[in-house]
């Protein structure tokens, strides 16, 4: 192979483009013995061209002109690590009709403009790897398109966002209050200061939508993932959990049965041996069942600086190894398939719900006929005086269901006289129902 250097341009400098710079220079050797040459990064778009980056503003030329990176002629692949999704789209654009392949860390984007952005890529015989959007640290979408490439993946389920996963593990452990944890996890920067898409789920639906399209070969779009966020669990809801044996997680889950899809995410309870419920903090985890394989699962730190510049860096590679072979352009594979959602009588599961209902005879035979009526039966079943002694507690968790008759069971319960509240519901995963 040619050892003429491979020029790289980031776009963006801040946490993940400082410890993509750090891995080069700190890995070059390795990085120079598995491509055949030396990588180097030549240069950094940024917005302050005043910000102290020390030893980096001697060693990488920085530049606020977009231009100066994507249109270099020099410049081989470009690494996105800036974020943002509409601006940075048309940059991307620009950057593949310049033939610049490209890496990017950015699942915003990919969720959003990712099988428009590989169709053009593969147009302009150009590569795009984005490992880093889904897991940081953990290469789960290498696993699923090359590890996995022989298996025919049935279902992903995963958790994929560190903050909200931080969040629960401190609502549980330390029983503390949601605004609490949410402002500790601000402090410590494990949370933005709009905490909006990670706590109200749709980072991870994001990651969903892209895991699901590669696993399952099929246009999964944000839209198609159902989304419900973790701001409204309560310490008495992680209470009745524990008490139960399960363990309350944030859960994106992308199952396909018989060619029909269903991507989720949802806080959902799991029986505490699962080895999903014993991932605690801002670590991430997928499980996978394929169906020649089984099930297999990957760990590890779902972002910071050099966890997720390691899977841009990687990506890297494979890009170079791409480049020195003179093979780009053929990563990308388009979707075998239609995504073909499920209906909600099609989801099945079982679900956890909690009923303030008046304490007196007569109260729990008609809240159980109800459940008969609907043919739902329950696994298992807790009921408690409340403070005020006129209210009982009840805590009911379902066996499978549809979601269907689950959606019509809550709009009934609201509605019987007996029963002062909903006070919440959830999905339960991995029981033996
Ligand atoms: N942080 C993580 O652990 C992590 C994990 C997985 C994926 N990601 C993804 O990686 C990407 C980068 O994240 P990050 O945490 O590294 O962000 P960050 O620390 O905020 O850095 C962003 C960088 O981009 C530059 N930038 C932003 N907007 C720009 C614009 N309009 N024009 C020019 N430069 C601009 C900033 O310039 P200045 O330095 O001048 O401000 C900064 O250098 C995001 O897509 C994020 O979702 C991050």
């Amino acid at each position: 192979m040619e050892r003429r250097v491979i020029q790289v341009g980031l776009l963006g400098f801040g946490t993940v483009g400082r410890g993509v710079a750090e891995i080069v220079s700190r890995h070059q050797n390795e990085l120079e013995h598995q491509v055949g040459g030396p990588i180097s990064i030549k240069s950094a778009l940024v917005k302050d061209l005043q910000k102290e980056r020390g030893e980096w503003n001697e060693r990488i030329q920085l530049t606020a002109d977009p231009a100066d990176v994507i249109e270099d002629p020099e410049i081989d692949i470009i690494i996105e690590v800036m974020g943002g999704i509409e601006e940075t789209k048309l940059l991307l654009e620009k950057a593949l009709s310049h033939k610049k392949h490209i890496v990017t860390a950015n699942k915003d984007l990919m969720a959003e403009y990712g099988s428009s952005l590989l169709q053009q890529a593969a147009e302009h015989g150009c590569d795009v790897y984005y490992e880093a959007s889904v897991a940081g640290g953990i290469p789960i979408l290498r696993t699923i398109t090359e590890g996995l490439a022989a298996d025919r993946i049935t279902k992903m389920m995963g958790i994929v966002n560190g903050t909200t996963n931080y969040i629960l593990t401190k609502m549980s452990k330390e029983k503390l209050a949601y605004t609490d944890v949410l402002k500790e996890a601000q402090r410590l920067g494990f949370a933005e200061s709009d905490p909006t898409a990670d706590v109200e789920g749709l980072d991870a639906a994001r990651k969903m939508a892209i895991l699901a399209t590669l696993g399952f070969s099929a246009p999964v779009q944000l839209a198609d993932v159902a989304v419900k966020g973790i701001s409204g669990i309560s310490g008495v809801d992680l209470e009745f959990c524990e008490q139960l044996g399960y363990t309350m997680k944030l859960i994106g889950i992308a199952q396909r049965d018989e060619g029909r899809l269903e991507v989720s995410v949802e806080p959902t309870l799991l029986p505490s041996s699962h080895p999903l419920a014993n991932v605690q903090n801002e670590y991430n985890a997928v499980f996978v069942h394929g169906e020649a394989v089984g099930e297999t699962m990957f760990y590890g730190p779902g972002a910071g600086s050099l966890p997720t510049a390691t899977a841009v860096v990687s990506d890297l590679v494979s890009i170079t190894k791409n480049v020195k072979r003179k093979v780009n352009g053929f990563a990308q594979h388009l979707p075998l398939y239609p995504a073909t959602l499920k209906t909600e009588e099609e989801m099945q599961s079982q679900f956890f719900i909690r009923l303030h209902v008046e304490d007196r005879t007569g109260t729990f035979a008609r809240v159980t006929s109800l459940f008969a009526n609907h043919d739902v039966s329950f696994e298992k079943l807790i009921q408690l005086p409340l403070e005020n002694k006129m209210l009982a507690e009840v805590v009911i968790i379902t066996h499978l269901t549809s979601r269907a008759v689950y959606k019509q069971l809550i709009n009934e319960l609201e509605t019987m006289d007996v029963i002062e509240r909903v006070a919440s519901s959830y999905r339960v995963e991995g029981g033996n129902a």
